[in-house]
């Protein structure tokens, strides 16, 4: 086993060594097939007070609990599971969807940014699955990054944010879907989706008929103009050194207005995201593709990954092409619009 400025590195043959740390209260990071996240025993306060501390998050923004089983569920909320809950969980469950419901008495309010309700998840990534199942424990874990910085997508970003602050990082490979999991709440009487990621609006939809969006989703206004219901919403995200300018709106004139803005910052160190359509239509300046415009997983692997890669090169100005807000769509639209911080160019 490794270590870097005391954190261990552990390779998957040593799955028993990362659940160890964890049944002793320690933070271990781990693969997801969303993306890497910072886990700790969730029933735990100090363990879970230590997560805050080492991201250096605000202390009013819940975590996700993981689980590894889906009887694990009922042992954490308040009341029997309604039938859009176990409809969910027999349609999502492993996979990129949390479900917010009352909590019970067990969980403390550390974990849940002391709200009554509880956010769960069964990820899908068999080295997660592994890991949380060895530990016999509920593991709490928001994505392994340093708070307002991209989500981490290889264990390289991991270590990059947090050696030095945690106890171990489970190595695995660059994850799947590469934004975070949708977030739907379901504990009161109308589904909400709080936050759009791997499980698409079309798909929730098709299981619960009507779900209301809260207004964050769209992100297109700060929250200083709206009513953060998620509260991890209304923090700074998913936001590279670089300044970024988003340009949205038709497709076709996407192009033309990038070029106009990369002459306007001709004095800086400018880079594009671009889809593979058009990344050949950018001159004198860093270009790197996101992927296919018909291939929206392609782009949402990329995303967090090309931010971090242009404060590694020194850009200055990341001008990045907007995409259509359907299916996967609406997920990487708005963690791009808030890692603009909302510098949003309609065309
Ligand atoms: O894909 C994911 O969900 C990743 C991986 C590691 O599982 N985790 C993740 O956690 O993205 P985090 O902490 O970065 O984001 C959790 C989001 C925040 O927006 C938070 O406000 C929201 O979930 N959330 C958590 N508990 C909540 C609750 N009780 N009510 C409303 N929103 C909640
Ligand atoms: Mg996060």
């Amino acid at each position: 086993m490794k270590s870097i400025k005391g954190t261990k590195i552990f390779e998957r043959s040593e799955i028993k060594e990362a659940a160890n740390l964890l049944q002793q209260g320690k933070l271990v990071a781990f693969p997801t097939e969303t993306v890497y996240g910072l886990g700790a025993n969730a029933l735990d306060e100090a363990a879970v007070r230590s997560i805050f501390t080492a991201k250096g998050r605000p202390a009013d923004n819940p975590l996700i609990v993981h689980i590894a089983k889906q009887e694990e569920l009922k042992s954490l909320v308040k009341g029997e599971l309604t039938e859009d809950v176990k409809r969910l969980i027999s349609n999502f469950w492993p996979g990129p969807l949390t479900i917010v419901l009352s909590k019970n008495a067990k969980v403390p309010a550390v974990t849940t940014g002391g709200l009554e309700t509880i956010a769960v998840r069964m990820p899908q990534h068999p080295v997660a699955l592994e890991l949380i199942e060895a530990t016999q424990l509920s593991i709490a874990a928001p994505s392994a990054n340093l708070s307002g910085k991209p989500s981490p997508t290889l264990v390289k970003h991991v270590i990059d944010d947090l050696a030095g602050k945690v106890d171990g990082i489970l190595a695995g490979g660059q994850t799947g879907i590469g934004v975070e999991s949708t977030v739907v709440d379901l504990s009161q009487v109308k589904p909400v989706l709080l936050r759009p990621g791997g499980v698409t609006y079309e798909e929730l939809t098709d299981i619960l008929g009507k779900v209301e969006i809260d207004p964050t989703v769209e992100a297109k206004l700060s929250n200083d103009d709206q009513q953060a219901i998620s509260p991890g919403m209304k923090y700074k995200h998913y936001s590279p050194q670089a300044e970024v300018i988003l340009v949205e709106g038709r497709t076709e004139e996407i192009p033309t207005k990038i070029k106009e803005l990369i002459g306007a910052h001709s004095a800086q160190k400018v880079g594009v995201m671009a889809t593979k359509e058009f990344s050949n239509y950018y001159q004198d300046v860093t270009v790197k593709e996101m992927g296919s415009r018909s291939n929206l997983a392609e782009i949402s692997t990329n995303i967090f990954k090309l931010l971090r890669e242009f404060d590694a090169e020194g850009i200055d100005e990341i001008i990045v092409e907007g995409l259509p807000v359907e299916g996967l769509g609406l997920a990487i639209m708005n963690r791009l619009r808030k890692s603009a911080a909302y510098q949003i160019i309609e065309v």
